[in-house]
Parts: structure tokens; sequence; C-alpha cells
């Protein structure tokens, strides 16, 4: 039940963060009647997915060293932007023992970290399109997400998966190249692939 934690995230997530993974799960919950997802796996994965991002640098070390986690590439190394994906996934098994794959594996991947053969499920890709779509979010200060989030989000409401992912990861892209913040590889094979895959009608999205 995505209710029975809340009081969890309140204690360990900022009052601001709490407030966007609320956002996240209404999002997703939307979208799950669109792509025909388990609601409530959906907003349970929506609720939870930052669970990791407020921890302490020394909390973040433990983790990682118990639950193994590997760094596959210099970016991953950046917790905001990427390991809290892998490490969120473990921590919410550990202390809540949420132990759904489909949910740990969105969780894990939400942030691009990871190859698993969920890596472009609706799921995941539904928890990446209400990260940046929860109402909560301010774009304002920033050009590439004020301008491509309302084309973002009629492509995500229409089903359109495929083009909402290359729209998702392009914007992401050209924002972090732009800032001088580091690109997971995985992004960049992310929007390769998707291009690739829409111009030849063989979408690892659409196809599911
Ligand atoms: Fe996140
Ligand atoms: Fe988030």
């Amino acid at each position: 039940m995505p209710d029975d934690y809340l009081s969890f995230l309140e204690r360990i997530l900022t009052p601001g963060r709490l407030r966007h993974s609320l956002g996240v799960q209404q999002v997703i919950g939307e979208l799950a009647e669109v792509y025909s997802l388990d609601r409530q796996l959906a907003q349970t994965a929506g609720l939870l997915h930052d669970a990791a991002k407020d921890l302490s640098p020394a909390q973040q070390e433990q983790i990682i060293q118990q639950a193994g986690i590997q760094i596959t590439c210099p970016e991953e190394q950046d917790y905001n932007l990427y390991l809290h994906g892998p490490v969120g996934a473990a921590f919410v098994r550990q202390e809540l023992g949420v132990d759904d794959p489909l949910i740990l594996g969105a969780i894990h991947m939400h942030t691009f970290c990871g190859n698993g053969a969920n890596f472009h499920s609706p799921l995941v890709w539904c928890l990446r399109f209400s990260d940046l779509l929860e109402p909560n979010r301010d774009w304002s200060e920033v050009r590439w997400m004020r301008e491509n989030m309302p084309r973002l989000r009629a492509l995500a409401y229409a089903g359109r998966m495929t083009e909402a992912a290359i729209l998702h990861t392009s914007t992401l892209i050209e924002w972090f190249d732009t800032a001088g913040y580091p690109v997971h590889p995985n992004m960049r094979k992310a929007r390769q692939d998707l291009s690739q895959a829409l111009l030849t009608n063989r979408s690892p999205l659409d196809a599911r």
C-alpha cells in the first residue's frame, strides 16, 4: 500500500522532496491508466523513487557496501543525478521489505543506471516522465525544461511513449551538456536506440 510508506518517508525526506514524491505518485497513477499498468504498483514506485536521495554520505556509503552496488561509469558517481537510483532500490528493500522486482527495478533505473531487461519498460519510462512532469516542479529557471515540458506531457498522456522518451532524453542531455553536468552514457544510448527504432518502426517500447 503506497500510503503505508508515508510516515517512513516523512522521517527521511526533506519536506520539498516528500512533496515531489507525492507529485510523482499522482502523475504516475494517471499515466498507469494510459499505459495499462498496475496502478498501485506504479504509484508505489513513484512514491518511493527518491527514498534514498536525502541520506547522509555515510549512510549512502554503507548501503553501497552492504548491497554490493557497482559503479559502472564515472558519471554514475554523481549521487544526486544517478546513484540515488540503485541506492534507493537497495534502501527500500532493506528498510521497508519491498521485494517486488518491478518496483525495485523501476527505482534503480529511473536515473538511467543499470541495463536490466526492463530498462525500456513502460513502468520505468512512466516513472521517468512523472519525475519531470509532477506538478510541484518549477522549471521556470531551466530553459530546456520550461520549453519542452508541455510537449512531453502531451506525448506521454497520448500514449506516444517512444516519442516522449526521445524528447525526455534529448531535453535532459541538452540541459546537462549546457550546464556542464555529467551525462550518463545510458541516456545517450537510450536516445540513440529509440531514435533509430522510431525510424525503422521497431521501437523497444511500442512492441510491448
Ligand atoms: Fe530521482
Ligand atoms: Fe525524483
